[in-house]
């Protein structure tokens, strides 16, 4: 992205919101290290569910010759931007992904995938259990033996607090707010702005109105949708990488990662 002269009028909020919130490297690494530590072959097939501009499954597709992705998302105006801006980055490659417009609650025929992956706590949006679980039964139908779905979480005494938190990229500055949140249904309600440095800002690029989902909450209705095991993977203060863990150390905001094994 060229990041001189971003200004609110001229900037792409996609853009804005790849290079401010996604970092795929993160997620397939992690994704390898979990089939090396759990004794699986590489994983080749991936569906990405909630997939926006369909980044994940784009790079997923770069980091291996033989690596295939299927992406759903249910905007299509969001899919037309990826296909425009990521598929074409594929060029020859491009048979090998397939962003498709579809709820993640219909699934797809496709089963047999190697991991299915559900990233930036998009399922945050189911806020009735039900939905969920049923969201988590349909994603375990799609995977195949051995495989797994990767889901990350978000927590902490912070993730209950209204906050702005501002971080300076080049050319412009990210602020996540959160808004209020209801201890009761724990319903929280999330923007993302830009601010630009001739002074203009992007109020309210992207909304999220989520249900904070907590660890123990996600592995019961995991276990409920009928996955066999769930790992929790959480990054230590004297490590760089998220490992495998029954407990951890609270913190005022931390990110997680689930692996749930078909
Ligand atoms: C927070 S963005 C996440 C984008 C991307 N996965 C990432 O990691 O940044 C949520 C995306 O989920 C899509 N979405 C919301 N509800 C959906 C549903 N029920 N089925 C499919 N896509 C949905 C939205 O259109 C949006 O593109």
């Amino acid at each position: 992205m060229d990041t001189s002269n971003l200004t609110a009028s001229s900037a792409d909020p996609l853009h804005l919101y790849e290079n401010s919130v996604q970092d795929t490297e993160i997620v397939i690494n992690l994704v390898d290290r979990i089939c090396r530590e759990r004794g699986r072959d590489v994983a080749m097939s991936l569906r990405e569910d909630f997939c926006g501009t369909g980044q994940l499954s784009v790079d997923w597709v770069l980091s291996h010759p033989k690596r295939t992705a299927v992406g759903l998302d249910i905007d299509r105006s969001t899919l037309d931007w990826a296909h425009r801006k990521n598929v074409s980055r594929l060029f020859d490659a491009s048979d090998r992904i397939r962003l498709v417009e579809r709820n993640v609650l219909d699934g797809t025929r496709e089963v047999g995938f190697d991991v299915v992956a559900a990233t930036n706590f998009s399922y945050f949006a189911f806020h009735e259990r039900t939905s969920l679980v049923n969201y988590l039964r349909s994603a375990r139908q799609a995977l195949g033996e051995g495989g797994f779905l990767f889901l990350d979480v978000h927590g902490g005494p912070d993730s209950q607090f209204e906050l702005e938190e501002v971080t300076d990229f080049d050319g412009f500055d990210y602020v996540w707010e959160q808004g209020m949140f209801d201890p009761i249904n724990h319903r929280t309600m999330c923007r993302i702005h830009y601010r630009f440095p001739d002074g203009t800002e992007l109020r309210n690029a992207f909304t999220y109105d989520w249900r904070v989902w907590t660890i123990p909450e996600l592995k019961d209705a995991l276990i409920e949708a009928e996955f066999q095991s769930v790992d929790v993977w959480w990054e230590r203060e004297d490590e760089d990488e998220p490992s495998a863990a029954a407990t951890a150390e609270n913190l005022e905001s931390w990110v997680a990662y689930l692996s749930a094994w078909r």
